[in-house]
């Protein structure tokens, strides 16, 4: 991946907050990371590290929350400061997300052709019927067979699989630089799951987006992604090309994300065995690393104060101390004094 290039996305030092009956929640805690044209940047962690609310921050959909500083700079714009009228412009011409469940999408009371015509209307200046023809050729890159007929089923009359493929028809409807995809397809079976990634794989090529997964299984990360970037209780703790990563886990929370902690129930064949203990309550988090309860590797040193984001080579990162002693490691947080000052 060219570096040099502007990124397509940049978030920089991204704090997100909740405001909640018990209170605030800092759900992000400065989080930075880039995504660059045509590239495909997989987005790991156990459920409830924050890879979700990442998500929703770059499209400005958080419910109940917001960015409470940092930036997402696109095209010059840091569109966490963007009204909401100026928001639905970049979601309908630039960033479109599809979601693990396509009926938060999809309304029942219409057919599937009617939606994506609509959808089609609203990103061209089409008359209806080059819109309907247009909805049948998307519908029909999208693996939907005999489309022109499909057009007038509704949702329910469709197979899990087959919603899926309405969704992401919906979502090119605008042609997106960007395509963020929240645990696409942790609903369905793992047949199905081969076909709408494969489906992922060569619209990206087609229409030259960059892809954003969300996914919390690492054998998708290393079948679709470029770049890996790994979340944990709101926190980046690794980030790094997909390969090296595989290769040579820098943080002990990508080892055993990726490995798991084998014990003889242990079906070494599946890619995410379970880590012992749970992702810590945003409210009580550990002192020191985050990750430091449940760490093999933990030492004196994890148990106190905000562990900085270690840059290494190769454009690595890693948040753990052990990181430090790299001799080609340099703090890649700039704002550990101010983090921890806050
Ligand atoms: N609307 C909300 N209100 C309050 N807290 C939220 C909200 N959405 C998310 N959170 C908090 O942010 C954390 C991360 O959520 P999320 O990004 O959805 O996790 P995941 O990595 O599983 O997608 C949750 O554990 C929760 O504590
Ligand atoms: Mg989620």
């Amino acid at each position: 991946m060219d570096d040099a290039r502007d990124p397509l996305i940049a978030l920089d030092d991204v704090h997100v907050t909740f405001k909640t009956l018990a209170g605030e929640v800092e759900a992000l805690t400065g989080v930075s990371f880039d995504i660059h044209a045509n590239e495909t940047v997989a987005v790991v962690g156990e459920s409830g590290s924050g890879k979700s609310v990442t998500a929703l921050a770059i499209m400005g959909l958080l419910d109940g929350g917001g960015v409470s500083s940092g930036q997402v700079i696109s095209g010059g714009r840091n569109l966490a400061a963007l009204g909401e009228k100026q928001l639905r412009k970049v979601r309908g011409s630039e960033i479109a997300m599809i979601f693990q469940d396509p009926m938060t999408c999809l309304d029942p009371l219409y057919t599937v052709g009617n939606q994506v015509v609509e959808a089609v209307r609203l990103h061209t200046d089409l008359s209806k019927k080059d819109a309907t023809a247009r909805a049948v050729e998307l519908l029909g890159q999208v693996g939907i067979p005999d489309p022109d007929k499909r057009i007038k089923s509704y949702p329910h009359q469709l197979s899990g699989g087959q919603r899926q493929r309405v969704m992401i028809a919906l979502a090119l409807a605008c042609k997106p630089r960007l395509l963020i995809a929240d645990e696409p397809t942790t609903a369905l079976d793992v047949t199905v799951e081969a076909q709408i990634l494969q489906l992922l794989r060569d619209l990206q090529k087609e229409y030259q987006m960059a892809i954003l997964l969300v996914t919390h299984d690492m054998g998708v990360v290393a079948e679709m992604a470029d770049r890996v970037v790994v979340f944990y209780a709101g926190q980046v703790v690794e980030q790094g090309l997909v390969n090296e990563v595989l290769r040579d886990p820098q943080h002990p929370y990508t080892t055993a994300l990726f490995e798991g902690i084998p014990t003889p129930h242990t079906d070494r064949s599946e890619p995410l065995t379970a880590i012992p203990g749970a992702v810590p309550s945003l409210r009580e988090l550990p002192s020191g690393c985050r990750f430091n309860p449940r760490c093999r590797l933990a030492f004196d040193k994890c148990t106190s104060g905000d562990v900085p984001l270690f840059l290494l080579d190769g454009n690595r990162q890693s948040r753990c101390w052990l990181a430090e002693g790299d001799s080609a490691s340099r703090p890649a947080d700039f704002a550990v004094g101010a983090e921890a000052a806050r």
